[in-house]
């Protein structure tokens, strides 16, 4: 988190990092996946081992700065269905506009992992995820790198059964909607748009 939050770390040692890290969240965030039980033979031994039962698994990427987690998730779960969510904030009231929304379909039968790097004001997360409900998502969990308390409290309220797993909690919001200290902006630092 520290070489991520450092501005001058480049373009693309922070996707790198970005892509180690998510991959972490992403354990943390399937941790809990249902288990069942086989039968194997070590080389010594039969034994009833654990074994991931394989619920359908989709990870949506809020665009564009979801995009950047996306890599170290499959990295983890190179089975794993995309779907991509295009929200962008007006920068004025910092409201969330949807302009995209594709996803697999049987939504309703998948662990559906959103991921975003900042949770900021919450308001793209909760229009994303009740976008994803609306489409018959029922098993959501939101994943991210860094959260404001502010978001955090809005988006659990909005939506109070999906998890937030993050790697970072910071101190607050600025008056445009920043986190501080935060990383700045994360679309910015993973596709080098900005200086
Ligand atoms: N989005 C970002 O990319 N960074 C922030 O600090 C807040 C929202």
């Amino acid at each position: 988190m520290t070489i991520l939050r450092d501005k001058h770390t480049s373009t693309a040692q922070f996707r790198q990092v970005l892509r180690e890290v998510a991959f972490v969240l992403g354990c943390e965030a399937t941790k809990d996946l249902a288990l069942g039980n086989i039968e194997i033979e070590t080389p010594l031994e039969k034994l009833r081992a654990p074994y991931l039962e394989g619920k359908k698994l989709c990870f949506v990427s809020i665009l564009r700065a979801g995009n950047g987690l996306l890599d170290g998730l499959l990295d983890l779960i190179p089975s794993a269905r995309v779907g991509h969510v295009g929200m962008y904030r007006d920068h004025e009231t910092l409201e969330a506009h949807r302009y995209y929304f594709k996803t697999p379909d049987k939504l309703g039968e998948r662990l559906v992992i959103m991921v975003d790097p900042m949770l900021a004001t919450g308001n793209t997360a909760i229009s994303a995820a009740d976008e994803l409900k609306e489409a018959g998502a029922r098993a959501l969990k939101f994943l991210c790198l860094v959260a404001a308390p502010e978001g955090v409290e809005k988006f659990s309220k909005a939506h109070p059964d999906i998890p937030i797993i993050t790697a970072a909690l910071d101190r607050e919001l600025n008056d445009v909607g920043y986190i501080l200290p935060g990383l700045g902006d994360a679309g910015d630092r993973i596709y080098g748009t900005k200086g």
